[in-house]
């Protein structure tokens, strides 16, 4: 059979389970067709192609795969940033009316246009650093028909041949003018945006902030059993601030992914472990609120798998760099370049029940990164200079013009 298109002389990190560590091969060869990887190899058993390209013996790795963003919305809060560089924590400027309702207004008052535009500029800026795959999440309306605005935006900004959307439902806060009704606005999140999210299919999943001055525990626990009883999968945001238990509660309800983690105890982490869900790392926020370093060493040692993902957005990490996250993945949280390159890749993509994407390996999608090196280490160690590091990016294995 002829390839499509092969790319040959490249040393391919292929990020598969079936091979050692990452899986490197070095003079390796990659086939691709019809948008999939084919095959992968030695240089020397490469198959015949309509087209050869000659990577120069390069580095060719997996797409990214950024797993946590909540890249739409309107409005910034550079505010917040200054305040919190002058000392003020996040929480005190949430309490205060700053924080995700902050954000709220700005994204009501936008016209489905304007937030399409400004989210296929995050976009254009993720594919730039490698992004080729991008879950976003609603959440920052928080109105019931509004939510279902957010997801229809979304929907179109799919649209768009790269990066490959996700789309989740974030119950995210229980906004300002109901909190003295919470309890009504989450039955309404139960019985009636769940179900017309599943009908529409405007997600694949729901997430919940479960933490202090977020949804309860009992919330959390309602939301994300309406999730699955309307056949979507779940995840939460766990511990950023404060345990409250969500992870036992994630690992009872089977859910893809537990992000954040800054406060998780032992149990919380056995109950992740014995579920077999993603720990998804989220330094950038981490790092800008000045919270401590989630316990890398206790999850490593229980084989808790870890994403690495950049939680774009407006208030705790407005980049949507994954070079640079997995950067402060590797100097600040400890992590090995080998479990930055995973975290970025198949683990991330197994947050997103994608169990073929993250990887070089056969019947993958051909989303592929040629690199202007020959070292995966490189990557994190040129913080911030992912851009230019960036050769070609391949989505379903056309090469997508830099934006
Ligand atoms: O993941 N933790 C909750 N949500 C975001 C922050 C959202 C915001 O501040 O606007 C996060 O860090
Ligand atoms: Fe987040």
């Amino acid at each position: 059979m002829t390839a499509d298109l092969v790319i040959r002389n490249a040393r391919v990190l292929t990020c598969d389970p079936s091979r050692f560590g990452l899986g490197m091969v070095d003079r390796g060869a990659i086939a691709i067709k019809g948008g999939e990887i084919e095959w992968v190899g030695p240089e020397a058993d490469r198959p015949a192609a309509t087209r050869v390209i000659d990577a120069g013996g390069r580095l060719v790795t997996p797409g990214l795969v950024d797993c946590h963003t909540h890249a739409i919305f309107a409005g910034d809060r550079a505010n917040e940033f200054a305040m919190r560089a002058a000392g003020r924590s996040y929480l005190e400027i949430a309490a205060a009316g700053g924080g995700i309702s902050a954000t709220l207004l700005p994204t009501r008052a936008a016209s489905d246009q304007t937030l399409i535009t400004l989210a296929s500029a995050r976009l254009d800026a993720a594919l730039a650093t490698g992004t080729t795959t991008i879950e976003i999440k609603s959440g920052y309306d928080l109105t019931i028909a509004g939510e279902l605005r957010l997801l229809r935006c979304l929907a179109a900004c799919a649209q768009r041949p790269a990066p490959r959307i996700v789309p989740t439902l974030l119950a995210h806060l229980v906004p300002p003018d109901r909190i003295d009704d919470r309890s009504a606005f989450v039955l309404e999140i139960c019985d009636q945006l769940i179900p017309a999210v599943a009908r529409d299919k405007l997600a694949t999943s729901v997430d919940v902030y479960c933490d202090e001055g977020a949804f309860t525990l009992a919330e959390t626990r309602s939301i994300l059993g309406a999730a699955r009883n309307a056949g979507l999968a779940v995840r939460g945001h766990v511990g950023q601030f404060k345990d409250l238990g969500a992870a036992e509660l994630l690992s009872d309800l089977a859910a893809r992914s537990a992000d954040h983690l800054e406060q998780i105890s032992d149990a919380g982490i056995e109950a992740l472990a014995a579920a077999d869900i993603v720990a998804v790392m989220l330094p950038g926020a981490c790092v800008q609120l000045r919270l401590p370093v989630p316990p890398v060493e206790r999850l490593r040692q229980a084989g808790v798998p870890m994403a690495i993902a950049s939680d774009l957005n407006p208030g705790s990490s407005f980049s949507s760099d994954l070079p640079l996250q997995m950067w402060l993945a590797t100097t600040h949280y400890g992590m090995t370049v080998e479990e930055a390159w995973l975290g970025v890749t198949r683990h991330a993509a197994k947050a997103l029940g994608l169990p073929k994407a993250g990887r070089i390996a056969i019947d993958a999608p051909a989303d592929l990164i040629v690199w202007a090196c020959d070292d995966p280490a490189t990557i994190p160690y040129r913080y911030g200079a992912a851009a230019s590091l960036i050769e070609t990016v391949y989505v379903a294995g056309k090469p997508i013009a830099a934006p």
